[in-house]
């Protein structure tokens, strides 16, 4: 029982898991939008690769979540999308590299080594989302 009082007055650790669902449920709103704008069905297909990743993201962080506080997380959208296709790759590509050192600085936070690793991954991730969303903006309309 120490184990779970211990993660529970970790109060830091809760509201950085907090934001980190608002961030996901929010990627998940943008690139829904982001993927009704793309150019072609392989840029399509693959902002829904990268938006099945985030609610992946969103689903572990939730269960952590609860596992901590015993309750069900209630996500909204922190950070609106912009509603033209150029300017939401520029969004979503900062986005996606602020969250990974977000993610890097509660890993080596976190002692618990199921969250240290979940958030490292996640990190990977979305590092890849940066690099995928970059590509997107350098060659136009991406690949055909
Ligand atoms: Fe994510
Ligand atoms: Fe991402």
């Amino acid at each position: 029982m120490y184990y779970t009082n211990y993660y529970r007055t970790d109060t830091g650790l809760v509201s950085d898991i907090e934001r980190a669902i608002n961030g996901e449920y929010s990627a998940i709103t943008c690139y829904e939008q982001l993927a009704g704008l793309a150019p072609n069905d392989q840029v399509r297909n693959k902002i829904l690769e990268i938006r099945n990743d985030e609610i992946r993201h969103f689903q572990t962080f939730s269960q952590i979540y609860t596992s901590l506080t015993g309750r069900q997380p209630t996500p909204h959208v922190t950070e609106k999308c912009p509603s033209e296709y150029t300017a939401g790759l520029h969004f979503a590509f900062n986005d996606e590299q602020e969250t990974v050192d977000f993610y890097l600085d509660v890993a080596d936070k976190a002692t618990d080594p199921y969250i240290k690793d979940r958030f490292k991954r996640a990190s990977a991730d979305e590092q890849n989302h940066a690099v995928w969303f970059l590509y997107f903006i350098t060659s136009g309309h991406g690949p055909r």
